[in-house]
């Protein structure tokens, strides 16, 4: 007979290995559900002693900021399944627990494409909506066609097609009127079974542009993954949280302006009319690439990654981003915002 996993809520556990910046901070009841039967039955069990509740996917876009009260929840639904395929499309459902990159490479190893240019991004499928992940010239939201949850407060399920999900550049419903309200479980994608490859976004194109194999699905995941291996730190050795600022939208005026003071300012023009600054651009310009403050700093290979370079607190963490903030706001008049999720406070 199968044996029904059993509630297992433990208390005061450290999170140092849940965060990716390797942040000290305690949960103040925990608990790992790998069904969404287990996770319903979780969140009675807080809702029973009024605890709030704090949903942590791979920890690799949250500042854990002080110790979270009530029950941290590490959803680890596991699955992937195909539940419907057509000419040329799949559409496949993946349990929130899946790890990202794992999900991309089981795909394009099946001949399901979309995901390459998504390699290598920290975390775990259920995050990915959240924030609308995205890289190399290609955003989840694109992919998308629905999300399943369950409603904290009333352990209700809930499917929210792709035109639910209000998806913005790094933005959802889940970090605007959702959050902290749902716990996604399970994402369903639409693939295709014959590639059509991507290749618009600049380092993507000239990274192509070197190698002089025929061009399939493969060689851009493996592309990616180079491009990312080259700038971006592997939270396993360096802690960080990837890009740590969204890149600025700005109106189309004050991109004109800024490129006429800095004319290699590197800024893309959005279908809106806004153009998208890189951020990364406008912390190197202004001498923050490789500085260290305390046990923390701003990477050397991309100044967008903050780093824990060993020891340091959420509390020099922020401090930093809140120095750069206002620096890049006083030198270009720009304003950026975080881009993780800051808990704890
Ligand atoms: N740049 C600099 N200096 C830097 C970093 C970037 O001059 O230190 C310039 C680059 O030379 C390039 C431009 O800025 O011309 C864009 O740089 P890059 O291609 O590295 O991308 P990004 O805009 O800095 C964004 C995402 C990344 C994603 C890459 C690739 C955001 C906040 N970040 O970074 O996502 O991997 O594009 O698509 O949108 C993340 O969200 O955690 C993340 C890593």
């Amino acid at each position: 007979m199968p044996v029904t996993p059993a509630l297992d809520i433990q208390q005061d556990v450290a999170l140092t290995t849940y965060n990716t910046l390797a942040l000290a901070s305690r949960a103040e009841y925990f608990c790992r559900v790998t069904t969404t039967e287990l996770l319903r039955e979780a969140l009675g069990w807080a809702r029973n002693k009024r605890l709030s509740v704090t949903c942590l996917g791979g920890g690799s876009n949250v500042v854990l900021a002080g110790d979270l009260k009530g029950l941290v929840l590490v959803i680890d639904i596991g699955g992937l399944q195909v539940v419907d395929h057509n000419d040329g499309t799949v559409q496949v459902s993946i349990g929130a627990g899946n790890n990202w990159d794992e999900t991309v490479r089981h795909c394009l190893a099946r001949g399901w494409y979309g995901l390459e240019n998504l390699a290598l991004i920290p975390g775990k499928a259920g995050a990915a909506p959240i924030q609308n992940i995205g890289a190399y010239g290609v955003e989840l939201s694109e992919l998308l066609r629905a999300v399943r949850a369950v409603e904290i407060d009333t352990g209700e399920i809930l499917t929210l097609a792709n035109a639910d999900c209000s998806f913005g550049y790094r933005d959802s419903i889940f970090k605007g009127s959702l959050e902290n309200r749902v716990a996604i479980t399970e994402i369903t994608l639409d693939l295709t079974t014959t590639p059509h490859l991507r290749l618009d976004y600049p380092a993507l194109a000239r990274e192509i542009g070197g190698l002089s194999s025929p061009l399939t699905a493969e060689l851009v995941y493996e592309a990616v993954c180079s491009i990312r291996r080259r700038k971006l730190p592997d939270p396993a050795v360096l802690p960080n949280v990837g890009s740590f600022f969204k890149n600025p939208l700005v109106g189309h005026d004050v991109a004109a302006a800024l490129l006429v003071e800095h004319p290699e300012l590197v800024c893309f023009p959005q279908d809106d009319g806004r153009v998208k600054l890189a951020a990364g651009w406008l912390l190197e310009h202004a001498g923050w690439k490789g500085r260290r403050s305390g046990g923390v700093g701003v990477h050397m290979d991309q100044a967008l990654v903050l780093v824990n370079y060993g020891g340091g607190s959420a509390q020099q963490i922020l401090a930093l981003a809140t120095e750069i903030r206002a620096d890049i706001q006083k030198r270009f008049g720009v304003n950026l915002e975080l881009e993780p999720k800051i808990l704890g406070l």
